[in-house]
């Protein structure tokens, strides 16, 4: 389809990512961000940001009338699992991002590990708890460290692994406070962590580049989980085949058993990964694009993105592949360093001036993606959220995308912010070890 017309649902740094790799295709004639802010507003290509609940269907399917779309995409998980993309596919406009029934693989770990059993999926051992006694029995059958995972979206917060029992009970009974609540415990998975997003339109499916995020708060990997601080891609430490393997024996299956359910899942399955001694081992699916790994993801994809994920949403993946070919990529690096708010993600603290945050355009090495910024009354850049923006740098390899990342976090001030020094380090220096 030429002239495409797209919308883009979301606020975050992901979405100002997608926004600018769409608006970025020669088939695209313009994009829109609801809600957007600041950042994709000025974003070259992006034709304006307008307001809209995105967990509101009909909204979101009025909006998408209104401006012509052609294509919907759906960046966060609530609007999926509240069935908005159902909404727009229902109004006639195609939609990138599944279902609610097919969203169900993110919104609930207990279904998730339903579907992997079904389809034969290696992941780690698990049982659902409803009640205290329950959680305590699995700590003890798994011991430490210990795995608890809120059932239901939790906005990054549903997740704790810790060494100490009475963190993870605590964690638990917090959980379980909500009426119909449940939990998941599971064994622990250890090594290495790998994000793999694969796009499919409910049969066919295809790999993008893996990337690891960071996702403790602190240098080392110390301090609480976050929804991300940083990423990076290619793994250069990643066992080759890694990205066939995980697509024979996790995402296919995977789609397979949800089409065979009825609820075919089209959109992008985020397999979280383990790369345990006794091999892959997935720790979770989420139902969309993950933030930061995005970012990176998108900066190496050559591509053009739009095409792509219009076939996913038209049930054309497989004959779109066809004419366009394997996916193409830059042989070079990216990484992605997130900046926070003072007291994130604890007890975040929004309003700070956000200065040295103009978004780059025409800078090849280095670019800045908006997430909780806001304009203030007199048209300042205040922090509106806990990530308030990403820095992401390009390079030949993970050495110089760090550089230019941190160089160009350097420019940018925002008092009591914090972000990781440590980003990518490990693997830039080779001290990343997949068994
Ligand atoms: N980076 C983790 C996530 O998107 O859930």
């Amino acid at each position: 389809m030429a002239e495409m017309t797209v919308l883009v649902i979301g606020s975050g740094a992901r979405e100002h990512a997608l926004a600018r790799s769409l608006a970025a295709d020669p088939a695209v004639a313009g994009v829109w961000v609801a809600p957007g802010g600041p950042g994709p507003a000025a974003e070259p290509g992006v034709l304006g940001c307008l307001p809209v609940d995105p967990c509101d269907g009909d909204a979101v399917a009025a909006l998408a009338a209104e401006l012509g779309a052609d294509l919907v995409v759906i960046g966060p998980e609530a609007p999926l699992v509240a069935g908005v993309a159902d909404a727009v596919r229902a109004s006639g406009v195609a939609c990138f991002g599944p279902s609610a029934h097919a969203a169900e693989l993110e919104g609930s770990k207990a279904f998730a590990k339903q579907v992997m059993a079904a389809a034969g999926v290696p992941t780690a051992m698990a049982r659902v708890c409803t009640t205290t006694e329950e959680v305590a029995d699995a700590l003890d059958q798994f011991g430490a460290p210990h795995v608890v995972k809120d059932d239901g979206l939790a906005a990054g917060k549903g997740v704790v692994v810790t060494g100490s029992r009475e963190e993870a009970l605590a964690h638990a009974a917090a959980c379980l406070e909500r009426p119909g609540a449940q939990v998941v415990v599971e064994d622990f998975l250890d090594g290495p962590e790998v994000s793999l997003f694969v796009l499919s339109d409910g049969t066919s499916v295809v790999p993008l580049a893996p990337a690891q995020d960071s996702k403790r708060a602190l240098d080392g990997d110390e301090g609480p989980n976050t929804g991300g601080m940083g990423a990076y891609s290619p793994l250069p430490w990643a066992p080759a085949g890694l990205v066939d393997e995980v697509v024979a024996t996790v995402a296919q299956p995977v789609i397979d058993e949800m089409r065979r359910r009825g609820t075919p899942f089209a959109g992008v399955l985020y397999c979280g990964l383990a790369l345990t001694s006794r091999g892959v081992r997935v720790v979770e699916f989420n139902a969309r694009f993950g933030d930061p790994e995005t970012q990176v993801v998108l900066a190496r994809l050559r591509t053009p993105l739009a095409g792509l994920l219009h076939a996913c949403a038209t049930g054309r993946l497989q004959s779109h592949l066809d004419d366009v070919g394997p996916l193409r990529w830059s042989s070079g690096a990216a990484v992605v360093v997130v900046l926070a708010a003072p007291g994130y993600p604890a007890a975040t603290r929004t309003g700070g001036l956000v200065e040295g945050a103009g978004a780059g355009a025409g800078d090849e090495a280095a670019w800045v993606l908006h997430a909780g910024t806001e304009l203030d009354a007199e048209g300042r850049l205040v922090s509106s959220g806990g990530r308030v923006l990403s820095v992401v740098g390009s390079g030949s390899d993970l050495g110089s995308a760090r550089a230019a990342a941190y160089g160009r976090l350097a420019s940018v001030a925002l008092e009591g912010g914090h972000s990781r020094t440590d980003i990518a380090r490990a693997a830039a220096e080779g001290a990343v070890v997949a068994s």
